[in-house]
């Protein structure tokens, strides 16, 4: 066979080839096979030397044809196989935006937190400044001066969870101390008064402290929202407008309010202050136990006895001020029956809200 044939049958097998390759790394493989420096057409050519000179440019020429024939082979191969590559990475990569997300749940912040956020912008937008205080206090702010001296007999109604220093002289004695878990925010209203001139308006809210045993409506730890103002001329009219407006503002403005008198060591007149039940209206129902009023705070005239421990005068100035339970509010605006729900940290209660 002469080395015409041998180039077509290369040809021929070469394109074979190259058909049959179906990834770029085949073909690359098919082509150094063929057309590479230690390629079949190169091996060959190398027997050109023996033709003899007439032979030459025409086998020559055959082999110009046949590495042409195959080089265009492998370019349009090569096309093929780059664009079906491509096409199978963009396929891969491709977003199906039909699919359903993923849904990430979102926290919020605790009712007890929602709530207290809540008056204190109501209490803002009246002009009221946020006053804070420590809960571990001392006994002088959170009894006797709020006139509750040592022995007062309104002390025994707050069970207190007094603070010892193990270390200390008096590590041995067990009961009362200097330092205590504070029972209520009052004493947050004495140390503004001693560090402030009137006028004063502020809120305290805060957590407090009691012996209670948790049952569905106690908890030795809660929240409450203390109010205190001192200026010129406060009536307990004013005390009177400002919290109706207050329990509207937080309950719905069709909840009326009551003021039983009642009595604070603090506060002179004092009261309690009920709002109409938001279950039957005020009609009277298992909610409000009957009552049509539900109680939501206490309040009174600060008592001049208090003015005289941080230095006021009483003559020039009056002042009013509440305090209310932020969890029983709570309770009240969501009817939560067992205010330990709070506390639990069960996702299925806390979700909703
Ligand atoms: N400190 C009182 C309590 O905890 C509430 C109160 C505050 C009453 C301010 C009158 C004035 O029960």
């Amino acid at each position: 066979m002469g080395i015409t044939e041998d180039l077509h049958e290369l040809r021929d097998r070469g394109i074979a080839a190259v058909d049959a390759t179906n990834d770029l790394v085949g073909l690359d493989a098919v082509r150094v096979e063929f057309l590479g420096k230690k390629g079949s057409l190169t091996t060959i050519l190398r027997g050109l030397g023996g033709l003899s000179p007439e032979e030459r440019p025409a086998v020559g020429k055959v082999s110009n044809e046949v590495r042409q024939a195959l080089e265009s082979a492998f370019q349009e191969r090569h096309a093929e196989l780059a664009a079906a590559a491509m096409a199978e990475r963009i396929g891969a990569e491709a977003v199906d935006v039909t699919l359903p997300g993923r849904a990430r749940p979102v926290g919020s912040r605790h009712l007890i937190e929602q709530i207290s956020a809540q008056v204190v912008e109501i209490f803002l937008g009246l002009g009221y400044r946020i006053a804070e205080g420590p809960e571990v206090e001392l006994d002088y702010y959170n009894f006797t001066a709020l006139n509750q001296p040592p022995d007062h007999p309104a002390r025994s109604l707050q069970d207190t969870f007094y603070v010892r220093d193990l270390s200390g002289e008096r590590a041995d004695i067990d009961g009362e101390s200097d330092v205590l878990l504070r029972t209520h925010t009052s004493p947050v209203q004495v140390r503004v008064m001693e560090s402030q001139k009137p006028p004063i308006y502020v809120l305290a809210p805060g957590k407090v402290y009691r012996r209670d045993v948790a049952d569905p409506s106690h908890l030795p730890q809660f929240t409450q929202i203390e109010g205190l103002v001192v200026d010129e001329g406060i009536t307990f009219g004013d005390l009177k407008g400002t919290l109706d407006h207050v329990c509207k503002a937080i309950f719905g403005p069709d909840r009326r309010t009551r003021f039983r008198p009642h009595f604070f060591p603090f506060t002179e007149p004092s009261a309690e202050v009920d709002v109409s039940c938001g279950i039957c209206g005020g009609e009277g129902c298992r909610f409000c136990k009957g009552s049509g009023w539900l109680e939501i705070l206490g309040c009174g005239m600060v008592d001049p006895n208090v003015f005289g421990y941080v230095g006021i005068d009483p003559e020039r100035y009056s002042g009013f001020a509440f305090g209310m339970g932020v969890e029983r509010i709570a309770a009240l605006k969501y009817n939560i029956p067992d205010l330990r729900m709070l506390l639990e940290g069960d996702m299925r209660f806390l979700r909703q809200f």
